[in-house]
């Protein structure tokens, strides 16, 4: 098969090199990609939002298979586009249409699908211009904190934490009035706090049945012990302890397979990735979000665990036969480090050399990349997060510990990572749960 895989950070490095491991993949391109992606398979010089050309390409190079990585393209309607086109509608697309993208796409959306399909989530209300007012007095009459939200995507930096009114109905303001995410603010979504454990739950679907993903949690923000300003994330960690059989069955009954059932009935067509941004609280999984695809860098640290052929997986999504699939999952930890231009989130210089991936392969280690790009004979920095070290370890401590060990053999100037992820799990008891706060 010739398989084209849409995106250009650490997920689909990870995403590359389980692909091109797999005896179906011919041929793998990735568009753009990175100097991690351009290891496993070709990059091709074309964005993420050039549907036609990807098209094109896809036509020229006999693609069987597209993989996207990323939401913005699924939530622009990327697998409408080539199923619309008679040059490319016979091409597998793993990821969904834009309808059902949506649950990433618009927040408005995913709570108003959760109500209907009675799975637990946050309370809520949505305003506009138009019941401008309502907001205001609903929000006053709120309990703090409050979480305030733009309805669309805003790249990370639509969900705001308030911790008084006052913070609370500016934002609602500046949101609303005044444009602050652009159109994807112009709806906002009033919710309860929840206050609890975040986790992150996969599954691949085709739509009617579902494969279970091993779980993991991220760590998102840049400084250690979880403060200073929301990343992308910082590291990832699976499986985690607080996932017992029966924590996941309760996630299973109440979450995945209301929301895969939610999907048929009503005519939401989706073959692809869900991942379930879940918070746990007192013992109960409810919803924080949904998004359309896998997480970064989530994958990182999940897609090692997978034992299956990745392509067998897709293909058996395309057939709708994901009934017929045992999933096979390495029993053993791992944890992602992700390390970071000096400076990022805010900003950062790009273009710095990084040393050190030729010469230190370590047994157990997989040095993923993500904001890089290969310059003449040298690899050098082109982004916020650069690296993504994972490493397997018989529990979550050892497998930091060695993805640390081998940052430390890995260099570019500036570079900055966290040392204390899956901090929480990482206590003499292997099977300790974290303390029920997300504060
Ligand atoms: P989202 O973009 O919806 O994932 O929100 C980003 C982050 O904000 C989440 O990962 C949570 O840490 C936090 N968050 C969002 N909604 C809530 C909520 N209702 N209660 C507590 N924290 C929340
Ligand atoms: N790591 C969170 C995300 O991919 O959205």
């Amino acid at each position: 098969m010739n398989i084209l895989l849409i995106g250009s950070g650490g997920r689909e490095h990870a995403f590359a090199w389980k692909l091109s491991q797999s005896n179906s993949c011919s041929r793998l391109f990735i568009a753009p990609g990175n100097a991690g992606t351009a290891t496993c398979g070709t990059n091709i010089d074309l964005a993420t939002s050039d549907f036609p050309g990807l098209a094109g390409f896809c036509r020229d190079e006999k693609i069987d298979l597209v993989l996207v990585g990323p939401e913005e393209p699924l939530v622009n309607g990327i697998v409408d586009f080539f199923r619309q086109d008679s040059m490319t509608s016979h091409i597998i697309m793993i990821g969904p249409g834009k309808a059902a993208a949506q649950l990433e796409g618009s927040k408005a959306f995913a709570k108003d699908f959760m109500k209907r399909h009675s799975i637990p989530t946050a309370d809520y209300a949505e305003f506009t211009a138009e019941n401008y007012s309502s907001g205001v007095d609903y929000i006053k009459s709120h309990a703090l904190p409050i979480v305030i939200k733009a309805d669309g995507l805003a790249a990370g930096k639509g969900v705001l934490i308030c911790h008084n009114h006052i913070e609370a109905l500016s934002e609602y303001e500046l949101m609303i009035n005044r444009s602050k995410f652009g159109e994807a603010g112009k709806k906002v979504v009033v919710e309860e706090f929840l206050d609890g454990i975040e986790l992150s739950v996969f599954v691949l679907t085709d739509g009617e049945h579902y494969v279970l993903l091993p779980e993991a949690k991220d760590y998102k923000r840049i400084g250690e012990g979880d403060t200073g300003l929301n990343t992308g994330g910082m590291g990832a960690v699976s499986p985690l302890p607080l996932v017992t059989p029966e924590f996941m069955q309760k996630i299973r009954d109440r979450i995945i397979e209301p929301t895969i059932r939610g999907l048929q009935q009503d005519q939401l067509e989706y073959r692809g990735f869900i991942f379930f941004g879940l918070i746990r609280v007192n013992g109960e999984p409810k919803v924080i979000e949904y998004n359309c695809r896998m997480g970064d860098p989530e994958t990182e640290a999940v897609i090692p665990r997978v034992e299956n052929d990745l392509v067998e997986l897709l293909v058996a999504t395309s057939q709708k036969r994901l009934d017929e699939i045992d999933m096979q999952i390495d029993p053993r930890a791992t944890a992602t480090v992700v390390a970071v231009s000096g400076g990022y989130p805010g900003h950062y210089e790009k273009g710095k050399a990084v040393i050190g991936l030729d010469g230190h392969a370590l047994e157990g280690t997989i040095v993923f990349q993500s904001g890089t790009i290969a310059e003449d004979d040298a690899i050098v920095t082109n982004g916020g997060r650069v690296l993504a070290v994972t490493s397997y370890g018989e529990n979550i401590n050892e497998a930091v510990e060695q993805s640390v060990y081998m940052l430390e053999q890995l260099h570019f100037e500036d570079m900055y990572y966290r040392s204390d992820i899956g901090y929480e799990f990482r206590g003499s008891d292997p099977e300790a749960t974290a303390p029920e706060t997300n504060e």
